[in-house]
C-alpha cells in the first residue's frame, strides 16, 4: 500500500513538473514543405487476433501465455487495441490527425505461422494487402516494419535469434512481403531496435524469449539480426527495388550520450558508451565491422577470462561485405539521454556486456523523469543525436521512426505536449541550422498499447484507448490535438515566422 502511494505521488509530481523547453526557446520557423509527418505502432502491441485466420504463435504469445507474470499487470497482447478488427477506425484516426505516413509492422506469424515457407497463410497476406490499399485510398503512405519483436515460436524453439538460420528464414518471409506489399509500400524497415531485442530478450530476460545471458547471447543475437537485416536488404535490392522503387534500412534505437564532466576519461567513456549502443548496430551497416572498441575490449576480456575466442563473434570477410552498406536511409528511434562517466576496469570473472562496456551512466540532475525508468526528458538530446548520426554515418537521409513518452494521463497529457514540442523544436534546429536531412517523423505512438513487460501500465499513445470499454474506445488526447495542428501547419507554435 505504502509503495503504491509513493509511486502515484511520484507520478503526480512528474506530471505536474512538466518537461518543457522554455516556451520562448521553441523554434518558431516552419518545417520544410517536404517533411513527412506520421505516427507509429507495431503488430503485437496493437493487433490482438493472436490466433485468428491461421495466424501462428509468436514468441510473445508464448512468453505471456506460459508465464503471465512476465508483464507488470499480467496482461498480454491477445486483444490489445484489437486493431486486427478495428483497423478501419484506426485509419480514420490517422486521417483525422492529418498525418501523411503510418508506420506499422507486419506480424511474421500471420504470413508464415511457423516461420517456414510450407506454412504460408494467404489470409495473413490478404489482411495486410487490404490494409495498405485502404491506407493509400485515404491518402496515407504506409511504411512497414518487417520485424517488431514477434518471432514465430517454432523458430524460437530452434534457437531463434541465436541461430544463424533464422536470418535465412527472415529472408524467405521478407520476400513474400515484398512481393505482395511492395507495389504499395515504398519505405521499409527490416528489424526494429535490434539492440532492445537482444538486450531485453537475450540479456536481462525481461522480454521474450526471456533468456539471461548478458555476456554471450546478446552478441550472437546481434550478429544474427544483422545478418537477417542484410539478407532482407539484398533480396529487396536484387529482386524488387528496380521495379518497386522503394527504400529499405534497419531501425536503430539510441540514447544521446553526454560526458558527466569534461575530463578526458569521461569524454572517452562517452564514446565507448555510444559505440557499445548505437555503434554496435550502426557501425557494421554504415562503416563495416563492429566498432573497434568493442572488438578490443570484449576480445581482451574474453582472453583474460581464459576463453579460446572472443565472446563477440567475428565476421568472416564475406559476411562483413554482406552487411556493410545495407542502408538506404537511417531509421532512428530516439527517446532519451544519458550522462556517462569513466569507471575502474571491472574485475574479470563477470562476463557481462556491462563490464565489457566499462562505463557508468546516470541522468542529468536537470532532466525530467517520466514514468518509464529509462526515459528522461531532455529535448536538447535530439539535436545532438541527429548531428552525431549525420556526421558519423553519413546516411544521406534520416527518418525518426520513433519518439515519444509514457504518461499516466488519459486525456489531458500536457506532459506529452511539452515533450513533443521540445524534441521537435530541437529536431527542427538540426534540420534548419545544422543541415541534417530528416525526411520524416513517426511519433510513438498512435494509440495507447501493450508496452511489452510493462503491459498496459505505461501509455505512449497520443490517442487514448479505453481498455475497459467494449469498443476499446479511442479518444484524442490533448497531445493528439496539438500534433494535429502541428502536422497541418508545419509549425510548433501558435504562429510561425514565414
Ligand atoms: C521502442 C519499441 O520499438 C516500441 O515497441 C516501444 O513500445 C517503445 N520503444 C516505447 O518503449
Amino acid at each position: 500500500m505504502k509503495v503504491l502511494s509513493l509511486i502515484s505521488v511520484t507520478c503526480l509530481i512528474v506530471e505536474a513538473f512538466g518537461a518543457s523547453l522554455p516556451k520562448a526557446e521553441i523554434n518558431n520557423r516552419k518545417f520544410p514543405e517536404s517533411f513527412k509527418w506520421g505516427a507509429a505502432t507495431a503488430a503485437y502491441q496493437i493487433e490482438g487476433g493472436w490466433n485468428e485466420d491461421g495466424k501462428g504463435e509468436s514468441m510473445w504469445d508464448h512468453f505471456t501465455h506460459t508465464n503471465p507474470s512476465v508483464t507488470d499487470d499480467k496482461l498480454n497482447g491477445d486483444v490489445a487495441c484489437d486493431s486486427y478488427h478495428r483497423w478501419r477506425e484506426d485509419i480514420q484516426l490517422l486521417k483525422q490527425l492529418g498525418v501523411s505516413v503510418y508506420r506499422f509492422s507486419v506480424a511474421w506469424t500471420r504470413i508464415l505461422p511457423t516461420g517456414y515457407l510450407d506454412s504460408y497463410n494467404q489470409a495473413g497476406v490478404d489482411f495486410y494487402v487490404t490494409f495498405v490499399k485502404e491506407l493509400l485510398a485515404n491518402g496515407i503512405t504506409p511504411t512497414a516494419t518487417l520485424y517488431h519483436w514477434d518471432l514465430p515460436q517454432v523458430l524460437n524453439e530452434q534457437g531463434g535469434w541465436l541461430n544463424d538460420s533464422t536470418a535465412d528464414r527472415f529472408g524467405e518471409y521478407a520476400r513474400i512481403v515484398f512481393k505482395n506489399l511492395g507495389p504499395y509500400v515504398k519505405l521499409w524497415s527490416t528489424v526494429n531496435e535490434p539492440k532492445s531485442t537482444c538486450m531485453l530478450g537475450y540479456g536481462d530476460g525481461a522480454n521474450a524469449p526471456g533468456i539471461k545471458q548478458i555476456g554471450t547471447a546478446v552478441y550472437q543475437c546481434a550478429r544474427v539480426q544483422l545478418l537477417a537485416h542484410a539478407t532482407a536488404y539484398h533480396i529487396y535490392h536484387n529482386e524488387f527495388a528496380a521495379e518497386q522503387e522503394g527504400k529499405i534500412s534497419l531501425v536503430i534505437d539510441s540514447t544521446y550520450n553526454e560526458p558527466a564532466t569534461d575530463s578526458e576519461a569521461d569524454v572517452e567513456a562517452t564514446d565507448w558508451e555510444t559505440q557499445f549502443n548505437l555503434g554496435w548496430y550502426a557501425h557494421p551497416v554504415y562503416v563495416g565491422n563492429w566498432p573497434q572498441i568493442m572488438i578490443d575490449r570484449i576480445g581482451n576480456r574474453s582472453a583474460l577470462e581464459g576463453l579460446p575466442k572472443s565472446r563477440l563473434p567475428a565476421w568472416s570477410a564475406e559476411e562483413l561485405e554482406f552487411v556493410k552498406g545495407t542502408h538506404d536511409y537511417f531509421g532512428l528511434n530516439m527517446y532519451t539521454a544519458l550522462r556517462v562517466s569513466a569507471i575502474d576496469e571491472p574485475e574479470i570473472g563477470d562476463s557481462s556486456y556491462y563490464s565489457d562496456k566499462g562505463t557508468a551512466t546516470s541522468f542529468g540532475a536537470d532532466w525530467t523523469p517520466s514514468i518509464a525508468s529509462w526515459l528522461v526528458v531532455y529535448p536538447f538530446a535530439m539535436r545532438g543525436l541527429l548531428n552525431y548520426v549525420w556526421n558519423n554515418y553519413n546516411p544521406g537521409e534520416i527518418w525518426v521512426t520513433e519518439n515519444g513518452v509514457a504518461t499516466n494521463a488519459t486525456i489531458n497529457d500536457q506532459f506529452r505536449v511539452d515533450y513533443l514540442q521540445g524534441y521537435l523544436s530541437n529536431m527542427l534546429d538540426a534540420i534548419l541550422d545544422d543541415g541534417v536531412n530528416v525526411a520524416g517523423y513517426t511519433t510513438w505512438s498512435l494509440l495507447d498499447n501493450f508496452e511489452w513487460a510493462r503491459g498496459y501500465t505505461q501509455k505512449f499513445g497520443i490517442i487514448s484507448v479505453d481498455f475497459t470499454s467494449e469498443n476499446l474506445t479511442r479518444t484524442f488526447k490533448d497531445s493528439a490535438k496539438w500534433y494535429q495542428r502541428t502536422v497541418n501547419t508545419y509549425c510548433l507554435v501558435e504562429e510561425c515566422v514565414e
